[in-house]
């Protein structure tokens, strides 16, 4: 065969990408990529100096993905270094400790750095992201249970995986599904296929069921002012049971969040005047 022509064919089937790690220092980044890349963990912390690269090739269908990994330091001392590569990634893997509850709860504030470096050009929707509820191995330790984790991926259009770098427990899941959605967008012209299933509920509905399960007490779940009136916390009451009401909120844990706020209405009201 003439060799442009092969060379064409083999052109179109090679494919390059950009994929970057982010999360909090020490919820295991470097080592779900080691785990991964070199099938060994490490249990020795060696954090990652601004940033580690890395070089991988994977098959995904009949193509051959050259993925370049930029493993990034979660430590906010390396912000400077880390800014600078967050442009041109096909997807990012988000990772938090299942044992740390600010590990997750930080996940919003990536997002908004990354948004930030990205600036103008940033799209964040032909982005395939995957989000890694990492250390599952350690189950003693466990503070953010699996139905958290994935409402707020899910309402996200994010991918869900629970893994352990130590165990290597969906490891290997995770990564193949993330190469298969970055080439399935590459295919699609760069821009993230509309998911099949569509997850039924809302980020509002997502994020508020998250709000009310950590909130401190009965005013914060409602959110209103300590002190406020009769009429305040019925007004808030109403807007949370039209948004989270079990007859229209399919989002994991609203059920439990609607009793907890009409909980908290009940015991306001007693002690209002
Ligand atoms: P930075 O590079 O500082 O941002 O941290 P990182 O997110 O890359 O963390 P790293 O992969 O270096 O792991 C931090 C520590 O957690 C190390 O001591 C790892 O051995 C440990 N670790 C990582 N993943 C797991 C896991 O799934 N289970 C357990 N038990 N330990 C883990
Ligand atoms: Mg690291």
């Amino acid at each position: 065969m003439d060799t442009n022509v092969q060379k064409r064919r083999e052109n179109k089937k090679s494919l390059r990408v950009k994929v970057i790690s982010l999360g909090n220092a020490e919820v295991g980044k470097s080592c779900i990529i080691k785990r991964y890349c070199e099938k060994r963990f490490v249990p020795k912390y060696l954090a990652t100096i601004g940033i580690d690269y890395g070089v991988t090739k994977v098959q995904v269908r009949d193509r051959e993905i050259k993925v370049n990994i930029f493993d990034m330091a979660g430590h906010p001392f390396f912000y400077e270094v880390r800014n600078e590569f967050y442009k041109d990634s096909q997807g990012v893997i988000l990772v938090y400790d299942v044992g740390l509850r600010e590990s997750f709860d930080a996940l919003d504030s990536w997002l908004t750095e990354m948004k930030q470096e990205m600036g103008s050009q940033a799209n964040m929707e032909n982005i395939i992201f995957v989000v890694c509820a990492n250390k599952v191995d350690l189950t003693k330790r466990r503070v953010v249970d699996e139905s958290e984790g994935k409402l707020w991926a899910e309402s996200r259009g994010f991918h869900y995986f629970e893994t352990s770098a130590q165990s290597g427990e969906g490891i290997n899941e995770m990564f193949q599904s993330f190469f298969s959605s970055i080439t399935d967008m590459c295919e699609n012209g760069g821009k993230r296929p509309t998911p099949e299933v569509n997850v039924g509920f809302t980020k509002e509905q997502a994020d508020t069921i998250r709000r009310i399960r950590n909130s401190k007490d009965s005013w914060d779940m409602l959110g209103v002012k300590p002190g406020a009136t009769r009429e305040e916390v019925n007004k808030a009451y109403r807007k949370l049971a039209v948004l989270l009401h079990p007859d229209k909120c399919v989002a994991p844990g609203s059920e439990d969040a609607f009793k907890a706020v009409v909980n908290a209405r009940t015991s306001l009201l007693k002690n209002i005047k």
